[in-house]
């Protein structure tokens, strides 16, 4: 090779480097570069998910306070319609009240002159009509005596400690012959309770009563049927229920259960005081008494009371 193109080639080879090196040069930079996208896009995708969980838990703390606020709202609406009803309740009992000692007194005359009549006379018609004269009579007077303990000021020194236990198992025994004839069972499930205090001639009445309606409930299915009785403490109270399995309580029923006069039984059955009575004197007792019901399965009256200083509370007339 001359000399000439010995030069010529080195000419090339250097411009060549120089070009490969310019060309690692531009290489490095865009890797340099691509490495700074890369950085920049692995900061946005943090902070994306970090706004994405902090949404997330703005979310979560919506629908926490969402449900508290319902939660409020429910409790809110339990309290002014126990309100309401309580106001209802005590109105209604001044107004009974009234009415029945009104009422007392004839029907004690129409009573003793019917039963006098009914010694001097032999005439079989005469003693029939006279007999239902004093049956029906007797039957009014028994109504005007509920009555007159509805709308009577609840006496708060007739309170004496006593266990709920041997309240409701007492109660059971007062009706249990009545349960024999029918179909039913009763099945009793006593937690250990503390006593608390109260009327026990009340509480029995209360009982009484729910038992009954649930043994009537149950009698109008015409197939055998249960009562579960239940005590438990939950906190600082005391939690009866009465739960049967009967075909239950319409929904529109429900509101007005504890309503004095509301009866669905036939006539010379039910005078539809038991449960207006069972309420006052819960509420005499500081509780509260609750009802679940579901069309085909049964219902369930939840009785709450507290433990421990029952002072009772003051209601009905001034
Ligand atoms: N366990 C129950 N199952 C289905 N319905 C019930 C139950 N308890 C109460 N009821 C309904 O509530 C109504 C009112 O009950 P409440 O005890 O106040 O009156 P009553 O039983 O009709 O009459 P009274 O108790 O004065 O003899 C009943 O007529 C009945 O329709
Ligand atoms: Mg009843």
């Amino acid at each position: 090779m001359g000399a000439r193109a010995e030069r010529e080639l080195e000419l090339k080879l250097r411009n060549t480097r120089a070009a490969l090196i310019n060309m690692l040069r531009d290489a490095e930079e865009d890797r340099r570069q691509l490495k700074e996208k890369a950085e920049e896009l692995e900061n946005k995708t943090r902070k994306l998910s970090q706004t994405r969980s902090a949404i997330l838990n703005m979310l979560k703390d919506m629908a926490e306070n969402k449900k508290k606020t319902e939660n409020a709202y429910q409790e809110l609406k339990r309290t002014q319609s126990q309100l309401i009803q309580s106001e209802k309740m005590a109105t209604i009992g001044i107004l009974a009240g009234g009415v029945a000692h009104e009422i007392n007194n004839p029907l004690g005359g129409i009573l003793i002159h019917t039963q006098m009549l009914l010694r001097k006379t032999r005439d079989r018609d005469e003693r029939r009509s006279l007999k239902l004269i004093e049956e029906s009579t007797r039957r009014c007077r028994d109504i005007v005596r509920s009555l007159l303990d509805y709308s009577r000021k609840p006496g708060l020194n007739d309170f004496r400690s006593l266990n709920l236990n041997k309240v409701i198992s007492d109660a059971c025994d007062m009706i249990h012959y009545e349960m024999e004839d029918r179909n039913i069972k009763i099945e009793a499930e006593y937690g250990s309770i503390p006593d608390i205090k109260g009327n026990s001639n009340e509480l029995q009445q209360v009982f009484t009563n729910l038992i009954l309606n649930a043994e009537d409930a149950i009698d109008e299915t015409g197939k055998p049927g249960k009562i579960i009785i239940r005590t438990y403490q939950e906190d600082r109270y005391i939690i009866s229920q009465v739960i049967d399995n009967s075909s239950g309580i319409p929904e529109e029923n429900l509101k007005k259960i504890f309503d004095p006069f509301f009866t669905t039984k036939d006539v010379g059955k039910g005078t539809g005081l038991g449960l207006s009575i069972a309420y006052r004197i819960v509420e005499k007792h500081g509780g509260e008494i609750n009802v679940a019901s579901k069309l085909g399965e049964g219902t369930t009256f939840t009785i709450k009371l507290p433990v421990g200083e029952n002072e009772g509370k003051d209601f009905g007339r001034g």
